[in-house]
């Protein structure tokens, strides 16, 4: 857009024909800025000649319809280029001032620049717009695979607790169906999940075992199923050999539990759950701290749960005989600070009526083990 005297236009647009631009020109100020309106030119061009025109004040003008683009005022004199350059007033867009016409050629190359430089910007500008959709979809998508993969996660969440509650309910079946061979021990894997549960807390045992602890309580004797019925089921005592074959059930007990991927965390509490505190259980003698505080604990409610239930040969014992005997055996059999934790606990009142006003606190959490 140039704004001079006619004669001086037809040179310029010459001028600048070379940079293959569409040049347009106008007589007035008032002409030139209907056209900057309706076009927003990338380049505005204005001759200074005061007083009939300011060449600063009227590309001042200009910013409301062009914003962008390359200001340029072409004065008299190079003095009155740096008189010009001076005006604060023109702070806020690019403005250049050119001398005629010994600055032609660099008029030519600030034109040039300022064309350079616009395209630069709207590439920049369409580059930010890309982005911003590119961003846009991105967080789209993200938001639909959150939703996908919570979904997934969710589906994947209840089949494995379903396939881990099928897994228990075919091997607490299996325990059961040892119990329902001998209907004197029906219950029992029951109140030793339960006993070695209240113990278990009552010792401070890690509060994220104690599912897995249940779990071995109740399948400790799960080897059994491996002993032969007429051994297992004899109703009266055993002999020597007899013995030994009762005797092999908790490494078969724990044959069974390593070949099994669920039953693996609680294999020491099927195999050890017959070692003494003092060195003289089966089947790998540990002694004391050794023998693992599951198989500890799990050999203590055992022993309470025979003691405390009447058998064919047998009448149960009262709780404080029971108590009796396992502090009795405290440091020679089992874990004489766990039997006193389970004397002191009153541990041993969670199956008996006679109790059942005690205020133990667990009664609740325990009952409904009770087979
Ligand atoms: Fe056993």
């Amino acid at each position: 857009m140039l704004h001079q005297q006619p004669e001086a236009m037809g040179e310029l647009a010459e001028l600048l024909a070379g940079l293959a631009l569409v040049v347009d020109t106008a007589g007035s100020a008032t002409e030139a800025m209907r056209r900057i309106r309706q076009s927003s030119p990338h380049v505005v061009i204005a001759a200074h000649r005061p007083p009939a025109l300011d060449a600063v004040a009227f590309l001042e003008a200009t910013i409301a319809h062009a914003p962008d683009a390359l200001r340029i005022a072409i004065v008299a004199t190079p003095d009155e280029a740096v008189e010009l350059d001076y005006r604060p007033a023109h702070a806020g867009t690019i403005m250049r001032f050119v001398a005629r016409p010994s600055e032609r050629s660099r008029l030519v190359a600030l034109v040039a620049e300022g064309v350079k430089l616009l395209a630069l910007v709207e590439e920049q500008r369409e580059l930010v717009r890309r982005l911003g959709a590119e961003r846009e979809r991105l967080q789209r998508r993200q938001t639909l695979l959150d939703v996908v993969v919570k979904e997934r996660t969710k589906e994947l969440e209840e089949s494995y607790l379903k396939l881990k509650a099928a897994n228990r309910q075919a091997l607490f079946g299996l325990a059961e169906a040892i119990e329902a061979k001998d209907p004197y021990t029906k219950g029992h894997c029951g109140r030793v999940a339960a006993y070695c549960l209240v113990l278990a807390r009552e010792a401070g045992y890690p509060e994220d075992g104690l599912e897995t602890l249940e779990f071995g309580a109740f399948l400790h004797d799960i080897g059994k199923i491996g002993i032969r019925d007429a051994v297992l089921l004899k109703p009266g005592p055993l002999d020597d050999n007899e013995w030994l074959h009762m005797r092999e059930h908790p490494v078969k007990g724990f044959e069974i539990a390593k070949s099994i991927e669920m039953l693996k965390p609680i294999m020491s509490a099927v195999r050890n759950h017959h070692e003494r505190w003092d060195g003289s259980g089966y089947p790998d003698k540990l002694a004391g701290h050794d023998i693992p505080l599951a198989a500890r604990l799990v050999a203590i409610a055992d022993a309470y749960d025979a003691m405390a239930t009447e058998r064919p040969y047998k009448a149960a014992l009262p709780l404080e005989e029971c108590e009796k005997i396992l502090r009795k055996c405290g440091g020679t059999m089992y874990d004489p600070d766990l039997i006193e934790i389970f004397i002191e606990r009153k541990v041993g009142a969670l199956y008996r009526d006679e109790y059942e006003g005690l205020e133990t606190g667990y009664e609740d959490d325990y009952e409904a083990d009770a087979g």
